[in-house]
């Protein structure tokens, strides 16, 4: 036996078990869940006691920013962002300097993963060459270096041909296709939702339009293809609408929204905080309902953060100089915890599967899952301690984050990837046989 949990009140997603369990762990798998298991003085064995434990979070949009932007994140920090957020698996998009847009771009990223030996590490390739919307990316080879999807995010194709082609061939190699939806000739240069806000801040507006029009063309363009379609960063009720009504209509359609999207809204701009600035934008309160709404009837698939690191000084700025994004990976069990299982929007074995099995199943990828055999990604936490984000709370190396400042209920207390230790809260009664994974120390 390498580790036991003990004591925890496990939720575990494929095979909907939610009781009080133990969970042995031998060479970095699960080898048994059940009830009073019997620890030997040897055994190394982690008290859950209180907690619960869970697969380890997977989260399907995150930017670390490299190679390019190591001041923003690098591999080595997001991924120390991603244990400290109970995320044992991201999927890292392409919009790098330069982008992942070959084959040696998409194994660099692999290898540093790799080389980083803590969470799983998805990259994302390129849809078009140089994101630019006018030439396809060798995606045969991108998946051969280990791309796991394909998109453009940050940018849309503008080009329905081109987009056509997109999804006709990465449907054919089975890479799923991830949608930024952005009309920009609706959107330039608007800096916040377009509504009674924006009107009386005076800052430019992007119309909920800008959106909506392009979830509603690629998904057309995905049924055109016959190809499955993942719509990112939903932010808008009418963009719900939409995915729910192409769903009833058996179009293969999956969505996902992004904490900010039920947590915050464009109100808050009137402190124009730049941590504020996200694109999609933050929209209404209305949307905010809607968007829950979408999570509770399972119109949206899956939770990501869009994880978007920019620095102090780049974020120090003028609200319409300001680059868009904000971190999310720390927060994001918090803020579905505080968001949707406190107001009783939905159960915590629903919010356990948005980031678990609900994003591996989109992605076909490993993970998600605890039961028996599965890969020991687990993340053990606290649904009901209460803490206050501070700058300090961050291990990314950037702290763009709205959430500064706010208590938020739901706390990581271990995060444990393969079964090793990579992440484990201050306090928490780790046992000195067990060691967190030394690249995970600081
Ligand atoms: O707010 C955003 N930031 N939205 C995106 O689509 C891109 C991201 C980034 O890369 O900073």
């Amino acid at each position: 036996m390498n580790l036991i949990i003990k004591n925890g009140w496990v939720i575990e997603p494929k095979t909907n078990l939610s009781k009080k369990a133990d969970v042995a762990i031998i060479e970095g798998r699960v080898a048994e869940i059940a009830e009073n298991i019997t620890v030997s003085p040897d055994d190394p064995f982690i008290d859950a006691q209180g907690l619960i434990v869970a697969p380890g979070f997977i989260d399907i949009h995150v930017h670390f920013r490299e190679p390019g932007d190591e001041s923003k994140e690098t591999i080595e920090t997001g991924a120390k962002a991603a244990a400290h957020g109970g995320v044992t698996s991201v999927v890292t998009m392409p919009n790098t300097q330069p982008p992942i847009d070959n084959e040696g771009m998409v194994e660099l990223i692999t290898k540093r993963g790799k080389d980083l030996e803590g969470i799983h590490i998805y990259p994302a390739g390129c849809a078009t060459k140089e994101r630019a919307g006018k030439e396809l990316t060798e995606m045969a080879y991108l998946k051969k270096a280990g791309a796991i999807a394909v998109t453009d995010d940050g940018n849309d194709i503008e080009s329905s041909a081109i987009l056509r082609h997109v999804l006709k061939y990465s449907a054919m190699i089975d890479l799923i296709y991830l949608a930024h939806c952005e009309d920009t000739s609706l959107s330039e240069g608007g800096v916040m939702n377009e509504g009674f806000y924006s009107t009386i801040l005076g800052l430019p507006g992007i119309p909920k339009e800008a959106e909506e029009t392009r979830i509603e063309r690629n998904i057309q363009l995905a049924k055109l293809a016959n190809a499955p379609i993942h719509i990112q960063h939903v932010s808008t009720a009418r963009g719900v609408e939409i995915i729910r009504n192409a769903k009833k209509q058996g179009i293969r359609v999956s969505a996902e929204t992004c904490p900010h999207y039920w947590m915050l809204h464009d109100g808050l701009l009137e402190s124009f905080d730049t941590n504020l600035k996200v694109n999609p934008p933050l929209r209404t309160k209305e949307d905010n309902l809607a968007i829950i709404e979408g999570i509770k009837d399972g119109t949206i698939d899956c939770i990501a953060t869009d994880h978007a690191p920019h620095t102090v000084t780049e974020k120090d700025a003028p609200f319409q100089e300001a680059p868009f994004g904000m971190i999310g990976l720390e927060t994001l069990l918090s803020c579905i915890i505080t968001g949707l299982v406190k107001p009783g929007h939905i159960s915590i074995e629903k919010a356990v599967k948005l980031i678990t099995l609900s994003p591996a199943s989109i992605l076909k990828i490993e993970g998600g899952t605890i039961s028996k055999g599965a890969r020991a990604d687990i993340t053990i936490f606290s649904p009901d301690e209460e803490w206050t984000v501070t700058e300090n709370s961050f291990k990314s190396q950037s702290r763009n984050s709205p959430f500064i400042g706010k208590s938020l209920y739901g706390k990581v207390k271990c995060t444990l990837c393969c079964g090793k230790v990579i992440y484990c809260d201050e306090g928490f009664p780790l046992p000195k046989n067990i060691p967190i994974l030394p690249s995970f120390l600081s």
